[in-house]
């Protein structure tokens, strides 16, 4: 029999994480099935446990919820425990073990496929909830030269950077506190994309030596790299590397098996460029 893993979210009916765990199956020749669980918040806690008594082996988490899930957790990774968030899970002899891959999955997109190198540079980050904190370390740990936390809310830029203090220098200020500065690297990590809204900071942000990256993603532009583009940023880029890439990492914590990201991102970007949004594709067998 197949083994099961699944995606939790609310909702989660245009999630592309069949599609992409499926493609890695196939390719990578692992036995699995992998299928959409909506789940809202006030179910969550009862649809989780349900589904790895019922004998899952690993799942995915995302929007709403990260944070309760760790709570569920009877382990958790370093990186879960400092992002206090979680959205892979993988079922042990100890019980559930849950890891935080998408600080790995931004770091190697930024890395391996749009060639940055960030050491010693100058970063900043858009944005203090979930999406910010749960790459925060992992951003940390490339030995930028400046991470500047921007935010709409102080409290929660300040609460944040301290909460990373140890790991870097990190900072944290309003978005009309940025200064004059440009940077490297502008990551939006707020929700104002789902908006079409842009988070308000300054022009002088960005350079023709900047990348701005969104971790949101469409089939069209985002109002952020639309925004970086009109701004001359050297470069834009949406999540949709970020998307892969976690799932690649949290594919090697299930099977074991890293899979290749390169044709399920060229076969994503078809699908965004043709404006269709794919099935799930289960393996062959
Ligand atoms: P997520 O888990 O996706 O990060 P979240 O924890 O609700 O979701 O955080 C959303 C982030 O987007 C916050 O930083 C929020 O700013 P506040 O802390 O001030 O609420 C930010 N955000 C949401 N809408 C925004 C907008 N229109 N412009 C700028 N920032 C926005």
């Amino acid at each position: 029999m197949s083994d099961v893993y699944g995606v939790f979210g609310y909702p989660v009916e245009h999630s592309w994480s069949p599609f992409i765990h499926g493609m890695f199956a196939r390719q990578t020749g692992q036995d699995i099935v992998y299928h959409l669980h909506e789940s809202t918040p006030e179910q969550f806690r009862e649809d989780l446990p349900d589904f790895f008594r019922d004998g899952g082996k690993g799942a995915n988490i995302t929007l709403p919820h990260k944070q309760v899930a760790a709570e569920l957790m009877d382990e958790l990774t370093p990186r879960a425990r400092r992002a206090a968030a979680v959205n892979t899970i993988l079922a042990t002899d100890h019980g559930l073990l849950g890891e935080n891959t998408d600080g790995a999955g931004l770091v190697t997109d930024l890395k391996s496929n749009l060639g940055l190198v960030l050491r010693g540079s100058r970063i900043l980050m858009l944005g203090a909830g979930g999406a910010a904190r749960g790459t925060l370390g992992p951003l940390l740990e490339l030995k930028p030269r400046t991470l500047l936390v921007a935010n709409r809310t102080r409290d929660r830029a300040l609460q944040l950077a301290q909460h990373f203090q140890d790991q870097g220098p990190v900072s944290a200020c309003l978005f009309d506190e940025i200064g004059r500065e440009s940077f490297d690297l502008i990551i939006n990590a707020t929700s104002a994309s789902l908006l079409g809204e842009v988070p308000n900071i300054p022009e002088t942000a960005v350079s023709s030596g900047s990348v701005c990256y969104d971790m949101s993603y469409g089939v069209r532009e985002t109002s952020f790299t639309a925004w970086g583009k009109r701004m001359g940023a050297g470069a834009c880029a949406q999540g949709w590397g970020m998307l892969v890439e976690q799932a690649a990492e949290a594919f090697f914590l299930w099977r074991g098996v890293k899979p290749d990201s390169g044709p399920v991102l060229d076969a994503l970007r078809k699908h965004v460029a043709a404006g269709t949004q794919p099935g799930a594709v289960q393996p062959d067998r």
